[in-house]
This record gives structure tokens, C-alpha cells and sequence, in this order.
């Protein structure tokens, strides 16, 4: 496993650490253990056949083929295809398997998620440095099933800093800053205290980056608080909480911002922000 120490905060140290993690977590192929000849015969020939017709539509160039392939090296090469992917493709595949539901459909889940975080119980403070920079946030909410009944489940919960990182993915961090897991009792319900993230930079000194400045695009995410509620018999949500008034809340890199997220933050006489924000889980089907 790649461990990210106090030398390294760079594209390939965060990009590898969050392929090891995907290998460890994720299954990979075995997930697809039993998928039909024909549906990888169709959506191999279809990506194909959208890329050739890409090529003709424009006709692309052996130099411009080249790039691509010295492009897609250095992808692998910096660990960066989680973050490629989580970026420019997750969204789409969000939108396909959340719209069914009736209740909470969340978005992206982002390259940076840990499990097993340490479990704080209903009432949680995060986990954070003495000294954590950033604005004091208290967020209040109950997790409910589609009937409106409370569920005793578990809010996981994970962010940024003030500088914009996470912990495991950039040095110098405490294994778990800002993040834990957050479980109800029966009445569903939970309270947060954590800090107010800062907008995040997609790592720009590696293949990604090298992609955003050639296409003239920018590299940021706004602000944002991702979490992953469950509860027994419940779909899983998985999703980001967002701020108003961020600057890339209309524009973020990775089209994850929906309007049913964005949280609607009180400020306190102390300077702390309040917020509510309550979860539907909706039934497993069938
Ligand atoms: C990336 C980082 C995030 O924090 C996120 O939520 C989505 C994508 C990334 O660097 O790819
Ligand atoms: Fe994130």
C-alpha cells in the first residue's frame, strides 16, 4: 500500500494512494464475475466505435494520436485513473444506477473514501488537530425510510481541511482527520461537529492536470462534505453536501452538484455555522 509521508504532496503520491485503496476496496473484476459475453460485446464496441467516430468527425492527427497514448501512459504511470474517472465519468454512472429512487439519490463518490473510519456515535465530534483551521460547523439530521419511519443506521463522513486535502491522500495529516462514522440510534437521529471544508484543487502536476491546462479548463471543486448513509434493508446514499454561494458550485470539474445538496448554513453568535440536513433511504428492492 502507498503511504503518502511528509515529502510527497504531489499528483502521483495521492493518485497512487487512491489506486491502492480502489484495489483493496472495490472488488475489481470480480464484481463482473458473471457478465454475458454479449454486454461486454456491447459496450466495448460501442466506447470503440464513439472513439472512431470521434477520430473521423475530427480528423485526428498521428501526432494528436500520440499525444493520447503518451497521455493515457502517464495517467497510469501517476495512479491517476481514479481521479480521471471519478472526475469526468462517475457522474453519469451516479445519474443511471440513483434514478429509481424516491428518496435520497446523493451524488459522486470521489476517489478519496475510506472505510471503517472511527465510529463516534450519535453524537459526534469529528475527528480533527488540536488546532484545525476553518469555520466550526454543527450539523443536525435524522435518516428516515421512504414510509417516514426513523432507521437506526450509519452517517460515514469525510472531508477536507482548510488547505483543501484529505488525510491518507496528502502528508502530514492525522490518519483519520476529518473523518468518522456517525451512527443513530432508533430515532435516526445525528449530530456532526466538524469544520467547514475549503474548495478542493484536483491535483494539477500530473496527467489530469496536464489535461485540464491543454483543454484551457480549470481544476477545482467546490466546497464540499461527502458522506455514505446506510441502514439495514436501505439502499445505500452515497453523496456531497455543498455550500452557496461557492464560486464553482455552477461550474465544478467533476459535475457533482445538484441543487437538493446544497445546505442552507445559520450563522451562530459564536461563529459556528448550524445545519440541517436529513436523509431518505429508500427499501431495498424486490
Ligand atoms: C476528486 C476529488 C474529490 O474530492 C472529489 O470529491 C471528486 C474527485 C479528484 O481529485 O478526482
Ligand atoms: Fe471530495
Amino acid at each position: 500500500m502507498t503511504t503518502i509521508d511528509d515529502s510527497e504532496l504531489s499528483a502521483a503520491a495521492s493518485g497512487n494512494a487512491a489506486s491502492d485503496r480502489f484495489a483493496l476496496d472495490k472488488g475489481g473484476f470480480d464484481s463482473v464475475k458473471n457478465t454475458p459475453v454479449e454486454r461486454v460485446d456491447m459496450l466495448a464496441r460501442e466506447v470503440l466505435t464513439a472513439v472512431h467516430e470521434t477520430i473521423r468527425k475530427h480528423q485526428v492527427t498521428y501526432p494528436e494520436y500520440n499525444a493520447l497514448k503518451a497521455w493515457l501512459i502517464k495517467l497510469g504511470h501517476d495512479g491517476e485513473w481514479p481521479l480521471f474517472l471519478d472526475v469526468w465519468v462517475e457522474h453519469a454512472l451516479e445519474e443511471v444506477t440513483t434514478a429509481h429512487r424516491k428518496g435520497n439519490k446523493g451524488t459522486i463518490e470521489g476517489p478519496y473514501y475510506v472505510p471503517n473510519a472511527p465510529e463516534l456515535g450519535p453524537d459526534a465530534t469529528m475527528p480533527m488537530r488540536e488546532d484545525e483551521r476553518g469555520d466550526r460547523l454543527v450539523w443536525d439530521g435524522t435518516i428516515t425510510s421512504l414510509d417516514g419511519s426513523p432507521l437506526a443506521g450509519k452517517v460515514e463522513v469525510w472531508h477536507a481541511d482548510d488547505d483543501g486535502l484529505y488525510s491518507q491522500y496528502a502528508p502530514g495529516l492525522p490518519v483519520w482527520n476529518l473523518r468518522g462514522t456517525v451512527s443513530t440510534g432508533p430515532d435516526g437521529k445525528f449530530k456532526i461537529s466538524t469544520i467547514r471544508p475549503q474548495p478542493y484543487m484536483i491535483p494539477t502536476d500530473g496527467a489530469c492536470g496536464q489535461l485540464i491546462a491543454a483543454a484551457g479548463w480549470h481544476a477545482w471543486r467546490p466546497a464540499h462534505v461527502h458522506f455514505k448513509v446506510s441502514a439495514p434493508g436501505h439502499e445505500l446514499v452515497t453523496g456531497q453536501l455543498y455550500f452557496p454561494g461557492d464560486p464553482h458550485n455552477a461550474d465544478d470539474v467533476a459535475c457533482a452538484v445538484k441543487p437538493e445538496l446544497m445546505l442552507d448554513p445559520k450563522p451562530q453568535p459564536d461563529g459556528s455555522y448550524m445545519v440541517i440536513y436529513d436523509f431518505v433511504l429508500d427499501p431495498v428492492r424486490g
